[in-house]
């Protein structure tokens, strides 16, 4: 939790207000005369829950309780903060900022490993591991193009390669190239493997993967996990696979690095692979901008296990629930389908042996909740009263969670026939479901949840949040400035987090990254850092103003949203008064307003 953060959750805005602005506390949602402007009728309201405040007068502004103060004490940020921070008896961290480290000497590091691995490939030592890459049909322009090599089991070592290159031992160590042993010298983490670099979506090395070549266990030895490598946030060759990704708007999923290189080699450049553990949402997070369509090509083996099925239900959770009626396609959401191989081979094999079986297994993937349906009734036994309950529990919370009714509808059909059910009865004992599973209550009309408060809030993970989209933003104008017309014109009142909104008003008010990085606190400093050090997929000047656009879409709908749902709700509590000229007026002026902008928000994107 950032100190803003902690700040804000240390403050009862309720109370701050009361300090200075008589509350009518009488419902949920206080009220009184707007202290910004002059006025008779209450227009001024706080949302406790939220920790926010809300003038639909003649302000038509609001804000968390630091903006309170900064508006009600006529500060600064900084100021406001620091009267905030005092209130909630929080000291303030204002040293100056650490000099953060890098992690650009773990990439150096890396690089100069696989330029090692490569020499050793070629040289004496790799004469076994050239026999192997030859055995699979792998030559050496290929070996090449895919950064194989080998870490030899001699003598020579990288540890002392990398010392004789002056890289330091923190960067090495850092990097997991090696690791210290128990007498304090360095061990090498990889011995006697064919290495397989592992770079991130903008090319940089962040790890390898190492493949045993005499049979030793475990198979594939990976870069533990570093700064720079997160297995679960890393798709093992999205730098080779990002341009046709994008042209093709699919992507597919493999699980083995050797499927991948297979599949670049053969000419289906849309392939990525997840990295030995089952696909994680953040995994298909990565993928979400880039494409429309995402096919996860499992083998019968893996489709059968538990770990499989239970991934694929969170990235489900994740990112299948769209299509509220009157909400437009969820954007950012992408079709997952599921491709099944023939038992025993693995798409390396596959393609190997027939391209076009590969590419039927690809055209004739089914999607993702059909294909989960299937899988629980292999599951449970389908005939049998207990085995229909089973998998009727396991899947109408994911139906349920299906944003469109026709095709809820489908899916319910889908599994009735599964059952030999009929719809009624299906219908009838999941009905006994909803009453007794809150999670699966239903949204308000017209109301897209969040992701994170759908049925499968519990298994949803962070990803999904909206700071990131706020996150992703910051991001795309730190390291594009042409990209800064496009983002300007953005209310700073969309960005819900307080450190990113403010790095935001900042950034509108510089010229330049630099001008900004001087222009802000320590606090901020940390998070703008963490923000552009983030890796951008790579893309072309088009592309990345598409992305800006559909990120400023995003926030603002969200907004809106937001903005909706507060006046629908006062308006309830309002209730039936009507003189014309009260609360209930501006509120609903207010209503007509927000429905006509996100109406203009949604005829722009047709
Ligand atoms: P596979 O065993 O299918 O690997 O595991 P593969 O890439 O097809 O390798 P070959 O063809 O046998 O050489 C799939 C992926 O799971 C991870 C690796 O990412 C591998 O590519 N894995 C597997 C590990 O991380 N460790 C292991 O011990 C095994
Ligand atoms: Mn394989």
């Amino acid at each position: 939790m950032s100190q803003i953060d902690e700040i804000k959750s240390a403050l009862d805005i309720v109370q701050v207000v009361s300090e200075t602005v008589d509350l009518d506390t009488r419902s949920r949602t206080p009220k009184a005369n707007c202290p910004f402007h002059a006025e008779r009728t209450p227009s001024f309201v706080v949302f406790p829950e939220t920790g926010t405040w809300r003038c639909f007068g003649a302000c038509a502004t609001g804000g968390d309780v630091i903006s309170f103060i900064q508006k009600r004490d006529e500060l600064d940020f900084r100021g406001a903060l620091q009267a905030a921070a005092q209130r909630a008896g929080i000291e303030l961290d204002n040293r100056p900022r650490e000099k953060q480290e890098s992690i650009s000497p773990l990439i150096a590091a890396n690089e100069i490993a696989l330029g090692y691995f490569w020499t050793q490939l070629r040289g004496a030592s790799g004469e076994d591991a050239r026999a192997y890459l030859e055995g699979r049909g792998i030559d050496n322009d290929t070996a090449r193009r895919r950064d194989l090599g080998l870490a030899p089991n001699g003598m020579d070592t990288l540890a002392g390669y990398l010392k004789s290159t002056g890289t330091p031992g923190s960067a090495a160590a850092g990097a997991g190239l090696v690791v210290q042993t128990s007498d304090g010298g360095w061990r090498d983490m990889f011995k006697g493997r064919l290495t397989i670099a592992i770079r991130d979506a903008e090319g940089r090395v962040v790890g390898f993967g190492g493949r045993s070549l005499d049979g030793s266990d475990p198979k594939y030895l990976n870069t533990a996990s570093t700064e720079i490598f997160d297995k679960s946030r890393l798709l093992y060759g999205l730098h080779w696979a990002a341009k046709a990704i994008r042209s093709s708007r699919q992507a597919i999923v493999v699980e083995g690095y050797m499927d991948v290189i297979t599949a670049q080699e053969a000419g289906f450049e849309n392939v990525v692979a997840s990295m030995g553990t089952a696909i994680t949402a953040e995994q298909v997070g990565l993928l979400t901008g880039m494409t429309d369509t995402v096919v996860l090509a499992l083998d019968s083996d893996a489709a059968g296990q538990e770990a499989t099925l239970n991934s694929l239900e969170t990235v489900w959770g994740a990112f299948a629930t769209r299509g509220e009626p009157g909400a437009g396609r969820r954007t950012g959401s992408v079709e997952i389908k599921i491709a099944r191989l023939d038992s025993g081979k693995d798409p390396d094999e596959v393609i190997r042996n027939s391209p076009n079986e590969w590419q039927e297994a690809i055209d004739g993937a089914a999607p993702l909740l059909e294909w989960l349906i299937a899988a629980y009734a292999r599951r449970f036994d389908a005939n049998s009263p207990e085995g229909k309950k089973q998998i009727t529990e396991a899947l109408f919370p994911l139906i349920a969670a299906v944003g469109n009714p026709y095709e809820q509808d489908r899916y319910l059909t889908t599994l009735a026939e599964t059952l030999s059910v009929s719809i009624e009865q299906l219908r009838a004992s999941a009905g006994q479901l909803r009453s007794t599973r809150r999670r699966t209550a239903r949204r308000p009309a017209g109301l897209q949840a969040p992701p994170g408060t759908s049925a499968t809030a519990d298994r949803v993970p962070e990803y999904t949040s909206t700071t990131a989209i706020e996150e992703h933003l910051l991001g795309l104008v730190f390291a594009h400035e042409d990209l800064r017309e496009y983002a300007s014109d953005l209310d700073d009142a969309v960005f819900e987090d307080a450190t990113n909104r403010n790095l935001f008003t900042t950034w509108k008010a510089s010229t330049s990254l630099d001008e900004l990085r001087n222009a802000i606190p320590p606090d901020l400093g940390q998070r703008l850092d963490r923000i552009s050090d983030k890796p951008l997929p790579p893309a072309d000047q088009p592309t990345r103003v598409a992305d800006i656009s559909e990120c400023v879409r995003r926030l603002l709908e969200r907004h809106l949203r937001l903005l909706k749902s507060q006046e629908e709700r006062i308006l309830k509590e309002i209730g039936a008064g009507d003189e014309p000229n009260d609360a209930k007026g501006l509120v609903e002026n207010s209503a007509l307003e927000t429905n006509e902008r996100l109406r203009q928000l949604f005829a722009r994107q047709r």
